[in-house]
């Protein structure tokens, strides 16, 4: 099936992945499987992107790049320096010593951003806010179609306002950070298909479904609801070609591990993780405030993951995680797509 807001064989797309699990291996792979690959351009250096998406490029296939877009959003101060100190302790089993002063920044988007200008890509999709208008305008000039993560009507249609082509529709089921603009907000469960369906009615834009994607049934119950595409995440996380820590790997397939939380803890907006010590004991006394307390937490998260410690690590995991397979992610586009 050919898809008219992106250019692959079949209705599948490898959501953006941050932190590592997204690279060129797995968009090749992807690619070659027939869905649409995205990297991820969020916490990357613009050099490091630039590097990826030449090398992506040279498969001469539809890609996507995926930006974050952070308006300053500093956290209550009082709040920040109380969940600092909350933490020490846990960062001190590890050696590490934090930060207790609130640091800011935009994920140099402006630098992203003119590198998509220069070397315009596919598709461009944005996250967390919503991107500048004339930001929007600026892609489409060079040809990139350009796409905004929603999470609600509302969301849906301040994005069509901004002039998108098309919208990501993520369901709070959704593995990672949770695309909600108002991230003080915590998103109401509601089953993906039923978010799209509400959503398609409220816009006129087409619609890419994602969030808690197990199976076939699960993508085929998201087109049905209206969905033009359907975006998987964690059932990418366990493929070789996926660069996913082994910290993380471990985590997803182990038994210890029952559920998944949707949390501030871990970065100061709510992401959904596997359910481990960390989101227990914080996700209470979490601060809102993306990116300070995402660059609070870092040091002690990557000093667990680098030991191992996965009840003190981000363990990003939708709720279809125990669907997860190892193996290649071929064989784990060819199975979502059965039935299609
Ligand atoms: C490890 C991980 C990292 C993610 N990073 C991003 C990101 O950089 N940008 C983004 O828009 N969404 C990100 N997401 C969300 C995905 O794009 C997508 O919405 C989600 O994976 C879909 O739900 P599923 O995981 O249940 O399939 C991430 C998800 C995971 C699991």
């Amino acid at each position: 099936m050919m898809s008219a807001l992106l250019d692959s064989r079949r209705p599948l797309v490898a959501a953006p992945m941050a932190g590592g699990p997204s690279t060129p291996a797995l968009a090749r792979a992807v690619a070659a499987a027939g869905a649409f690959p995205f990297l991820a351009g969020g916490n990357a250096a613009p050099e490091a992107l630039a590097a990826q998406i030449a090398e992506v490029r040279a498969l001469g296939a539809g890609f996507g790049v995926n930006l974050f877009v952070l308006p300053p959003r500093p956290p209550d101060r009082e709040a920040f320096a109380a969940y600092a100190a909350e933490l020490a302790e846990e960062a001190a089993a590890h050696g590490v010593a934090l930060d207790p002063v609130p640091r800011e920044d935009d994920d140099r988007y402006g630098e992203k951003l003119a590198l998509l200008q220069a070397q315009p890509v596919p598709v461009v999709s944005f996250t967390f806010s919503q991107p500048p208008r004339e930001d929007v305008a600026s892609l489409q000039e060079v040809g990139s179609t350009v796409l905004a993560s929603v999470t609600s009507p509302a969301e849906a249609r301040a994005a069509e306002a901004r002039g998108v082509d098309g919208l990501v529709v993520q369901g709070p089921a959704a593995g990672g950070h949770s695309a909600v603009h108002d991230p003080s907000r915590t998103p109401d469960p509601i089953a993906t298909p039923a978010l799209v369906a509400q959503v398609a009615g409220a816009s006129t834009l087409p619609v890419i479904g994602a969030g808690g994607v197990d199976g076939p049934s699960s993508v085929r119950a998201i087109l049905e609801a209206g969905a033009q595409a359907v975006a998987v995440g964690t059932m990418l996380l366990r493929t070789t070609e996926a660069g996913t820590s082994p910290t993380h790997r471990a985590a997803l397939a182990d038994p210890r591990f029952t559920g998944t939380i949707l949390t501030r803890a871990f970065t100061g907006r709510p992401a959904r993780s596997l359910r481990n010590g960390f989101a227990e004991r914080h996700d209470a006394s979490a601060p809102t405030g993306y990116p300070a307390v995402h660059r609070l937490t870092g040091p002690l998260r990557r000093a667990a993951g680098a030991a191992g410690d996965a009840e003190r690590l981000h363990l990003w995991a939708g709720t279809g995680w125990r669907s997860a397979p190892e193996g290649s992610a071929s064989e784990v586009i060819d199975r979502l797509a059965a039935g299609l």
